[in-house]
């Protein structure tokens, strides 16, 4: 193995994954309590008027109470540096969470004890695996009515194939949850009950379970019931295998209660001796490792007009490798344009501060003027294409019309804008005046629409079509690529970047055109490689 640059080796780089409403808002407030980067928990997220100070910049987030867009969240804690990268659990925005996951080094996945598994911690979860991402599991809500912990780890056991390995146990549940038994540390600490805004504090350690200090502590049924299933559960789950668990094949389950911040500290001294450092990433040439002295990095996403005072983009560039310094120059390899970089930024828990120096694992916010796009590399000189970038195709389309006709043509750039963004697919069909707008989640819909009228000052209305999707169309053979593509004109599309895509008006003619042009590709995803 390498030796990592001491601040590479520091740094942990993640993401949380979770179905909406199991708390990953409530979570990312803790750690963030916990590495001191917020004063008080609720910075993230807090109902009335603390909520509103902090995200003002996007009114449909607020009125839709749902977090749209991800962000930065950098924190120290035991002498690591985490970035956290937050991933918007609305499944109409998964696309933007898929891309988040390129960008992280590892995953903690949330998962509410009285529910287990719901649909989209499945997909989210078999995106990290793609990856072969390492996952740390917390079973939030062990305050409320849960189910069983020995069937909650069945059930992850057996719907995601992943080995499961308990790293701290729980103490009784429901109104009765007293905190967690450290498995990995075989230690106890107990901590007071904190609720939303109150830092935790710890009371009492203690060491082992046999240590007579937990017959002091803790009701005798609540000791008994937990030597009897810390000892049921030795026996039957493997032993937590740091190589298993990097790989993607093994996940060690915290349980907790994010809202007291029970089991809280136990996740993340997990994180910390467990989670990965920054690790290689692969590009089209060759894989690059984050020792490497030289600083390259790729786009993972764009975000427009964060702060309402400043009309900004921002492109967010995961660095994977070298040493970046104020004031560099990068080569934008789809441009072939040097850029200097004297106003990158880097995000704290709630401020953004100008980047002086990051290094590889971590996130810098670039201002842009829309020539930075998602899976854009920036190098030292090297020609490098990030891999593994994707792009999917919309489950939806409509047509897009601006209410004054005379604006047609700023409305086609405001979407050629928003599709760079990745905000949504933008087709321009080679017939006819319409920009179909394709999206993953019908509600994105509304949110472009309030995002145009707002940003680009067009009022636009987006009406249903007979499509039903969108394939890239891709083939080697350019004769044929033209053949087919006179003979499909009217079902033809162009994207923004000018590649073309089949409009499907349903499942028989998409079928159909895929009977009749076998040697053509039909794609529902495509790599945003630049
Ligand atoms: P999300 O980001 O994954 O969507 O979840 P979020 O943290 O917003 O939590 C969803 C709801 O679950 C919130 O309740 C939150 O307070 C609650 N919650 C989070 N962690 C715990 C926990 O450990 N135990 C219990 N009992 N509840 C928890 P809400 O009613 O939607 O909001 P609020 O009025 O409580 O703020």
């Amino acid at each position: 193995m390498t030796t990592l640059p001491a601040p590479v080796a520091r740094r942990r780089t993640f993401a949380i994954i979770s179905h909406p409403d199991a708390g990953k808002t409530t979570l990312t407030e803790k750690l963030l309590l916990f590495g001191g980067a917020i004063q008080l928990a609720g910075a993230v997220k807090s109902r009335g008027e603390q909520r509103r100070a902090h995200s003002d910049w996007m009114k449909v987030e607020r009125e839709r109470g749902i977090s749209v867009t991800a962000s930065v969240m950098t924190f120290e804690y035991a002498e690591k540096t985490f970035n956290l990268l937050d991933t918007p659990g609305h499944e109409d925005f998964s696309e933007d969470t898929y891309r988040v996951l390129t960008a992280v080094d590892s995953a903690v996945m949330v998962i509410d004890a009285a529910r287990g598994i719901q649909a989209q911690t499945r997909k989210l979860f078999e995106v990290c695996r793609l990856r072969d991402m390492p996952i740390t599991t917390f079973i939030n809500k062990m305050d409320r009515e849960a189910q069983d912990p020995f069937d909650l780890l069945d059930e992850i056991e057996q719907t995601l194939q992943i080995e499961v390995t308990p790293a701290a146990w729980p103490i009784g549940m429901g109104s009765r949850f007293l905190g967690c038994y450290d498995l990995l540390n075989d230690q106890l600490i107990l901590m007071d009950k904190a609720g939303r805004g109150e830092k935790p504090h710890q009371t009492e350690t203690c060491k082992g379970l046999d240590d007579p200090k937990l017959d002091e502590l803790l009701p005798a049924d609540a000791v008994a019931e937990l030597r009897e299933q810390v000892e049921m559960v030795r026996g039957l789950c493997p032993k937590f295998d740091l190589e298993a668990y990097l790989e993607g094949n093994m996940t060690p389950v915290f349980f907790g209660s994010a809202i007291n911040s029970f089991g809280v500290g136990e996740l993340l001294k997990g994180l910390v001796t467990h989670a990965p450092p920054p690790r290689p990433q692969p590009s089209i040439e060759r894989e690059i490792k984050p020792d490497e002295k030289k600083v390259s990095g790729f786009v993972f996403k764009i975000q427009a007009n964060m702060d309402p005072k400043h009309r900004d983009r921002i492109a967010f560039l995961r660095l994977c490798s070298g040493h970046f310094k104020r004031g560099m120059k990068l080569r934008h390899v789809r441009t072939d344009k040097q850029i200097a970089l004297n106003n990158a930024v880097l995000f704290l828990a709630r401020d953004r501060e100008l980047a002086e120096e990051a290094w590889a694992g971590d996130i810098i916010g670039i201002p842009n003027h829309g020539n930075l796009h998602i899976g854009d590399a920036l190098t030292e000189g090297e020609t490098l294409h990030f891999k593994g970038i994707p792009s999917f195709a919309p489950e939806h389309l409509q047509a897009a019309r601006p209410v004054d006709p005379m604006r047609a043509k700023h409305l086609g750039r405001a979407l050629q804008q928003l599709a760079e963004e990745g905000a949504a697919a933008v087709f321009k069909p080679r017939v006819g005046s319409d920009w179909i707008v394709g999206v993953v989640g019908v509600l994105q819909f509304e949110v472009l629409a309030d995002r145009i009228r707002t940003e680009y000052d067009i009022p636009v209305r987006f009406e249903p079509t007979s499509l039903i999707t969108a394939r890239w169309v891709d083939t080697k053979d350019d004769i044929l690529m033209k053949k087919f593509i006179r003979a499909n004109e009217a079902a033809l599309a162009d994207d923004h970047r000018g590649d073309p895509v089949f409009l499907a008006r349903n499942a028989w003619h998409l079928d159909r055109a895929g009977d009749d042009w076998p040697d053509i590709n039909f794609l529902a995803t495509k790599e945003q490689v630049a």
